[in-house]
C-alpha cells in the first residue's frame, strides 16, 4: 500500500517522534519497515515488559481471540478468573482487591477516587524526585511538572513535595487546611530520569502514614512487575502500600490498567460509583495471564536483576571512560544515564546504530528494556552506546 501523507498529518504534533517505521518485534529486538534491526531499550515505553511478541502471550491471544473478545464486567468470564487468581499470587498480600482498567492514567485516577471517598479526605501529598538538588517533574505523566500549570484544575488538592523535603511531611500534615488523606510517590520514578529514592525514604512515608491514617498510594507501573529485579519496586526496602497502581507490561502489550487495594478501601466504593467499558477484557486477561506465566515461569524478575547487575557494570565502566556521563543509576531493567549535556543527538544517532533509547527530561537516557535480555544483547547494547556517545564527544569536541 502507498500512503501519500505521514500520520503526523492525522495525530497532531503531541509526541516527540523518532523517524522509525516499526513493523515487527521479537524479544529485545525491533524490525522496521526496510528490514533494519534495533535493540529496544526503550521497550515500549515499558510496556515490552516480557519481549516483544512473547510465545506465551501471542499464544493466549490467538486462542482468546477465537472465544470472545469482549465481556463488560457485569458479566462474569473465566479468562478473568484465571487472570485474577494468578495476579493474587504476586501482588504483596494486605492487597486483595483490583478495580480493572486500561491504562496507568485511569489506574492513578482511580486510586485517587478510592483513596478520597476512602479518607473523606480531599489533600494528596505528591512526591516528586529531587536529584542533586535538582527538582525533577513528577510522579507519572498525570503529574508531569511541565503540564502542571495548564492541567492545574485536575489537580486540586494536591500538594507537590520532593524527597528532599521529607521532614516537612508532618507539618503539611498536621496543617487542616490541607485536608491531607493520601501520599502516593513512584517508588523508584520513572519518567522524571529514574529517580531512586534515599534509603529508608519509602519507610519513613509508611510511618507517617501509619502514624495519621492515611492511604499510601504506590504507583508501581513504571517500576513493577520485575522491571527492578524484584516483583515490586517497594520491596527494595521492604514497604508495602495500601494501594498500588500497575499498567505498561501487565498484559504483555494489551491495554490494561490495575488499581489494587487493601480490601476495606475497594469496598467503601458502591455500584455505578466508578466503572470502565473495557475494564477486565478477555482479551486482555488471558494476554495478563501470559505475561504472569512468564515472569514466573521463565524467571523473568531473577533474570532482570542478573541482566540489571551486568549492564549497570558495563554503564559504569562507560562513566570512567566518557566524561560527558554525569551519573549512572536504577536497577534491573530500569537504568538512567545522567549526561552533562542536551541528548537528543545521542537518540538520533542510537537509531543510526541500531538501537533505541529513551529520554527523561533534556539530559538523560532511559533504558526500560524487555526482561528477557541476555548477555549478548546487553554486551551489544554497551557497545553501541559506547559508540553514540564517543560520537556526541567528537561533536561537542570534549
Ligand atoms: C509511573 C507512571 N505512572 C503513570 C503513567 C501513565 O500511564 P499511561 O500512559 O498508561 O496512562 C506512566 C506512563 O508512563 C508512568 O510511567
Amino acid at each position: 500500500m502507498i500512503f501519500t501523507v505521514n500520520e503526523e498529518h492525522f495525530v497532531g504534533n503531541i509526541y516527540q517522534r523518532f523517524p522509525v517505521n516499526v513493523a515487527k518485534g521479537k524479544g529485545c529486538n525491533l524490525w522496521d519497515t526496510d528490514g533494519k534491526e534495533y535493540v529496544d531499550c526503550m521497550g515500549g515505553y515499558g510496556v515490552a515488559l516480557v519481549g516483544h511478541c512473547n510465545d506465551r502471550v501471542v499464544n493466549a491471544i490467538k486462542k482468546q481471540a477465537e472465544q470472545l473478545i469482549t465481556c463488560h464486567m457485569s458479566l462474569h468470564n473465566n479468562s478473568r478468573l484465571e487472570f485474577l487468581n494468578k495476579l493474587f499470587t504476586i501482588v504483596p498480600q494486605n492487597l486483595n482487591r483490583v478495580f480493572f482498567s486500561n491504562s496507568g492514567t485511569e489506574s492513578v485516577e482511580a486510586a485517587i477516587k478510592f483513596s478520597r471517598k476512602y479518607t473523606n479526605k480531599k489533600g494528596i501529598i505528591a512526591l516528586n524526585g529531587a536529584y542533586h538538588g535538582k527538582t525533577f517533574g513528577a510522579l507519572s505523566v498525570t503529574y508531569n511538572e511541565k503540564y502542571r500549570k495548564s492541567f492545574m484544575p485536575l489537580l486540586d488538592g494536591v500538594t507537590f513535595i520532593s524527597y528532599s523535603d521529607i521532614d516537612k511531611l508532618d507539618d503539611i500534615v498536621n496543617n487542616q487546611n490541607n485536608d491531607i488523606g493520601t501520599i502516593i510517590v513512584e517508588p523508584i520514578q520513572g519518567e522524571t530520569g529514574i529517580i531512586v529514592p534515599p534509603d529508608g525514604f519509602l519507610k519513613k512515608l509508611r510511618t507517617i502514614c501509619d502514624k495519621y491514617n492515611l492511604v499510601l498510594i504506590f504507583d508501581e507501573i513504571q517500576s513493577g512487575l520485575g522491571r527492578t529485579g524484584k516483583m515490586w519496586a517497594g520491596q527494595h526496602w521492604g514497604v508495602e502500600p495500601d494501594i498500588m497502581c500497575l499498567a505498561k507490561g501487565i498484559a504483555g502489550g494489551v491495554p490494561m490498567g490495575l488499581t489494587l487495594t487493601r480490601s476495606e478501601i475497594l469496598d467503601c466504593i458502591k455500584v455505578g460509583e466508578h466503572s470502565s467499558t473495557f475494564a477486565g477484557n478477555p482479551l486482555a486477561c488471558a494476554a495478563g495471564s501470559a505475561t504472569i506465566d512468564s515472569l514466573v515461569g521463565d524467571n523473568l524478575v531473577e533474570n532482570s536483576k542478573k541482566m540489571g547487575i551486568l549492564f549497570k557494570e558495563g554503564l559504569l565502566g562507560l562513566k570512567d571512560t566518557h566524561k560527558i556521563i554525569r551519573d549512572v543509576r536504577g536497577f534491573g531493567m530500569m537504568l538512567g544515564i545522567e549526561m552533562k549535556f542536551d541528548i537528543k543527538d545521542i537518540l538520533f544517532d542510537g537509531i543510526k546504530n541500531g538501537i533505541l533509547l529513551l529520554y527523561s527530561g533534556k539530559n538523560i537516557l532511559r533504558l526500560l528494556p524487555p526482561l528477557v535480555m541476555d548477555e549478548d544483547i546487553s554486551k551489544k547494547s554497551i557497545n553501541l552506546i559506547d559508540r553514540v556517545i564517543t560520537s556526541e564527544e567528537k561533536r561537542r569536541n570534549v
